[in-house]
C-alpha cells in the first residue's frame, strides 16, 4: 500500500465524519458491512446535492422503503413527491427503475462488481466504484469532485478540468489501495469535503501535507483549474395557479421526459428565451401575481405567475390537500407567490 493511502486510513480512523448511511471504521473492523441498498440510496442522493440536505430525506426514504424491494413496490407518484426538493428528478425515476430491475432480475441483491453495477439504470462510473468500493471493499477507483480536487492538488495538475479528468482518475487510482478500499474511498471523499476544501484548504491540519505539491508551490487554492463556463441564459415562461373556493388548486403531473419528469406543478407554459405566449388552462380574467426566479443546472428561469379564484371545470388534477413539500422547488416558489398574492400578503405588480 502506498504511504498516501496508510496515511489516509489512519486519518479516517479518527476523523471519518458519522453519516447516517455509513458504517464507521471501527463496526467495520468488527465485520459489521455496510448494506448495498443504503450506499446506493445515499450515493444517489449525494449526486448534486449537499450532506446536510440529503440527511432527512435518506431518513424518510430508508424509513418508508427499508429494503430495495420495498422501494421496488412503492408507487410511483409517492417516491416521487418524497424526492421533491432533491432537484435532478430522472434521479428519481431511475431509482425506482432500478430497484425494479433488482427484484426482477437480481432477486432482489445488488451485484457486487463495478461492471454489473454499470449496467443498471441511474448509475453511472462514480456510482458504480462508489458502491463497488464502500459496500464490496473491491478497490474501485472512485472520482467525484472532492477526489478530483484532493488529486490536482496532491499532485499539483495544473491542467483544466472537465479535460484534466482521465489524468486525475489515473492518479486517484494510483493511491487506491487493496486493504479497506472502502474507508480509503470514503477518506478521500471526507478530506475533500472536510479540509481539502474547494476554497480556503485548511493545509495546516492536512495529513497528506508534506507531500503535496501544490502546497509546495503555493497554489493549493488555486486548483483545480476549470476552464470557463458559458454564462447560463435566461428563460421566461408563465405559470397559472387557480384556486377553487374549496381551498384545492389545479396541479398537472408534467411529461415523464424532460425537466421535472414525472413530477407535480402548476400548469403552465414553456419556457424559453423569448417570452411565450399565454397558454392559460382555461379562459378566465388571470391576474398576474408577480414573478419567482429559480436557477437550474443550464439556465435562470424568470416565471411569471398568473392566478383566479374559480370554480371552472377544468381537465387538471385537483389537490385540496397539497402539501407544498411534495411539489419541485420551482413550482412550490411558483404555488406559494401565487397564494400569497390571492391572500393579498403580496401587492400586484405595477402597483403601489
Ligand atoms: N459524498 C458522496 N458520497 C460520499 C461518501 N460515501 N462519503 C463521504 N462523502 C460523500
Amino acid at each position: 500500500m502506498r504511504e498516501e493511502a496508510e496515511t489516509l486510513l489512519h486519518w479516517y480512523d479518527h476523523h471519518a465524519r458519522d453519516l447516517p448511511w455509513r458504517i464507521g471504521p471501527e463496526a467495520r473492523k468488527t465485520g459489521v458491512q455496510p448494506d448495498p441498498y443504503r450506499v446506493w440510496l445515499s450515493e444517489i442522493m449525494l449526486q448534486q446535492t449537499t450532506v446536510p440536505v440529503v440527511g432527512s430525506y435518506f431518513a424518510t426514504f430508508t424509513t418508508r422503503w427499508p429494503r430495495v424491494s420495498d422501494l421496488a413496490g412503492a408507487d410511483d407518484a409517492e417516491v416521487m413527491a418524497a424526492w421533491a426538493g432533491l432537484g435532478y428528478y430522472a434521479r428519481a425515476r431511475n431509482l425506482l427503475k432500478c430497484a425494479r430491475v433488482l427484484r426482477d432480475e437480481h432477486g432482489g441483491r445488488f451485484p457486487g462488481t463495478e461492471g454489473e453495477l454499470l449496467k443498471l439504470p441511474g448509475i453511472g462510473p462514480y456510482t458504480a466504484a462508489a458502491i463497488a468500493s464502500i459496500a464490496f471493499d473491491v478497490p474501485a477507483t472512485v472520482l467525484d469532485g472532492n477526489v478530483e480536487r484532493v488529486m490536482a492538488r496532491y499532485f499539483a495538475v495544473t491542467d483544466p478540468l472537465p479535460g484534466s479528468k482521465e489524468d486525475l482518475r489515473r492518479l486517484a487510482g494510483s493511491l487506491t489501495p487493496d486493504r479497506r478500499p472502502g474507508d480509503y474511498a470514503q477518506a478521500v471523499m471526507d478530506l475533500g469535503a472536510t479540509i481539502c476544501k474547494p476554497r480556503n484548504p485548511a493545509c495546516g491540519i492536512c495529513p497528506l501535507m508534506p507531500g503535496c505539491q501544490a502546497r509546495r508551490q503555493g497554489i493549493a487554492a488555486d486548483l483545480p483549474a476549470k476552464t470557463p463556463k458559458a454564462p447560463k441564459p435566461v428563460r421566461h415562461g408563465i405559470a397559472y395557479l387557480a384556486r377553487r373556493s374549496d381551498g384545492s388548486v389545479a396541479l398537472e403531473r408534467r411529461a415523464e421526459k424532460g425537466l421535472l419528469g414525472g413530477m407535480l406543478g402548476l400548469p403552465g407554459t414553456d419556457w424559453a428565451e423569448n417570452c411565450p405566449a399565454p397558454n392559460p388552462p382555461f379562459a378566465a380574467k388571470w391576474r398576474a401575481a408577480g414573478e419567482i426566479r429559480h436557477t437550474f443546472t443550464h439556465f435562470h428561469l424568470q416565471l411569471q405567475i398568473m392566478t383566479i379564484e374559480s370554480d371552472a371545470d377544468c381537465a387538471l388534477d385537483d389537490h385540496a390537500d397539497l402539501d407544498p413539500g411534495s411539489l419541485p422547488t420551482v413550482m412550490r416558489k411558483a404555488y406559494l407567490q401565487g397564494l400569497a398574492f390571492l391572500d393579498n400578503r403580496v401587492e400586484e405588480p405595477g402597483k403601489g
